[in-house]
């Protein structure tokens, strides 16, 4: 059995008696050091290694680049749609009870062909919608705003203060709401990817009736935003297939950028020879950016895919409905593709394209704004924090539990303490940028406007 285990070390131990296949598990722990980890798996298994997913649940996990990026280009091969996976079909898995990730929700993410252009086409054109050069500007605002609140004080949580909700809040305006939704959406977001399965089941309950009330909401008072816009979209998606949607928007967009700023920032706070090559202006944040998602890949595994007929990986035999899943950080550290790093800069040379953004039909459609969101908040970090540095060991700071998701628990920092910002003036903040809305002092008595106030109730 492959024991993968959250203390920065992986063992690989020999076949146990109950686990006679060397069985990677995707459970209860987090996956690190993986260059030997990954390495092991494919010097053993080729391209493809076995994995359980919860005790007695089994699955694969590729590693190879050109397999996972197959699986996620060949549609007729592999399906997004998880009722067609062979557990749920068979009754051994129930698919409201398992892995959020291997659930199945009327969205985009789990339709295949037809139906999944049908979902994906009003966010791509909402998304088209956006202007990104007034969208830096609101980043930058928020960004700006958040800086505020701790700046004085000379040290923070970088994670909890400032990656965390910088890309909530902004993906919130674009909803046309105020910051307040923002924090809370924050908040429940973080609780459903968190490591407690009771308050992740309430959270996601209390998120459900956030985007039904949301979408009852520009139903009735329309404005210029996202939800309006894909209420008003010509696929005409249904009211509960709107707040679908937007729970996706809010689920694929928050926690991935959060991780991208916080592994960026530790790489330029632990990395000299990175950092010394970004503030030499040898090496753009974009660059920057791009390194991390090599080597620090805020997704390391991607949910499943389903397979649609036998078929032969390697040494592997797939059967028709197994579950595959993409190997994110693993492909990346697949020979075949990923040189050696550079011997001057120590930059990450891929000779083909990452698959952070995942690739094929299903691939991010807002990676230019997740991209954006990310590189403006390390710059106005980098300008606003003067003697930036860690306030811990490097070997100290954890991983959040995900088999799924790479990224920091916490980056506790310090710095010489400084000024809050001096604002735009509002009208020239009003033309700029997307607005922010005045703060409701009392929420309307819609669904929408109850759970503010329940959610302000809780942390008055
Ligand atoms: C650095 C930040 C981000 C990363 C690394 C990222 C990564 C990804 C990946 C890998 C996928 C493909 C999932 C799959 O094939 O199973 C995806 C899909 C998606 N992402 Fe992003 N994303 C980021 C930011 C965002 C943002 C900011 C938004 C929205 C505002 C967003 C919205 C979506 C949506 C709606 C999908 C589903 C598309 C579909 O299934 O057709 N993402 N993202």
């Amino acid at each position: 059995m492959t024991t993968i285990r959250s203390d920065g070390e992986n063992t690989v131990s020999p076949p146990d008696q109950d686990h006679p296949d060397d069985v990677v598990r995707l459970y209860g722990t987090t996956p690190r050091g993986r260059d030997d980890l990954w390495g092991r798996l494919r010097e053993r298994h080729g391209p493809i290694a076995p994995v359980e997913l919860e005790p007695g649940v089994r699955a694969w996990l590729l590693l190879d680049y050109q397999e996972n990026l197959t699986a996620l280009q060949q549609t007729h091969l592999f399906s997004r749609d998880t009722r067609r996976w062979r557990e749920a079909v068979e009754g051994r898995v129930d698919l409201a009870k398992t892995l959020p990730m291997m659930s199945w929700l009327p969205s985009a993410l789990f339709a295949d062909g037809e139906e999944h252009a049908r979902l994906r086409a009003p966010i791509m054109d909402g998304v088209a919608r956006i202007d990104m050069t007034a969208m830096a500007r609101t980043v930058r605002g928020i960004a700006d705003e958040l800086v505020d609140t701790f700046v004085t004080r000379g040290e923070t949580d970088l994670v909890a203060e400032f990656a965390g909700p910088l890309p909530v809040l902004v993906i919130n305006r674009l909803f046309g709401l105020p910051d307040g939704y923002g924090h809370m959406l924050g908040d429940l977001t973080a609780t459903v990817f968190g490591e407690n399965a009771a308050r992740a089941e309430e959270a996601l309950e209390r998120m459900q009736q956030y985007f039904a009330g949301l979408v009852a909401r520009k139903a009735e008072n329309p404005g210029h935003d996202l939800a309006t816009w894909m209420l008003r979209h010509s696929s005409e998606l249904s009211p509960s297939e709107v707040a679908y949607t937007a729970a996706l928007i809010i689920s694929a967009g928050h926690i991935p950028t959060t991780h991208l700023i916080g592994n960026t920032m530790r790489t330029l706070l632990t990395d000299d020879r990175i950092r010394s090559t970004h503030t030499d202006a040898l090496l753009s944040t974009q660059d920057l950016l791009d390194h991390v998602m090599w080597t620090d890949t805020p997704f390391q595994v991607l949910a499943g895919r389903i397979a649609l007929q036998d078929m032969r990986i390697g040494g592997a035999r797939i059967r028709t409905g197994d579950a595959l899943f993409v190997g994110i950080d693993a492909a990346h550290r697949d020979p075949a593709v990923r040189g050696h790093s550079d011997p001057d800069t120590g930059l990450a040379s891929g000779r083909r394209a990452h698959l952070v953004f995942g690739a094929g039909p299903h691939s991010c459609p807002a990676r230019s704004l997740g991209r954006l969101i990310a590189s403006t908040g390390v710059s106005v970090l980098q300008e606003r924090l003067s003697g930036l540095r860690l306030a811990v060991p490097p070997e100290e700071l954890r991983l959040v539990s995900s088999p799924f998701l790479r990224g920091l628990r916490e980056l506790p920092v310090a710095f010489r303490p400084g000024r809050t910002h001096d604002p735009l003036p509002p009208q020239e903040r009003q033309m700029e940028q997307v607005p922010a809305l005045a703060e409701e002092e009392e929420p309307p008595e819609d669904l929408l406007g109850r759970l503010l106030s329940w959610w302000r109730g809780l942390h008055r």
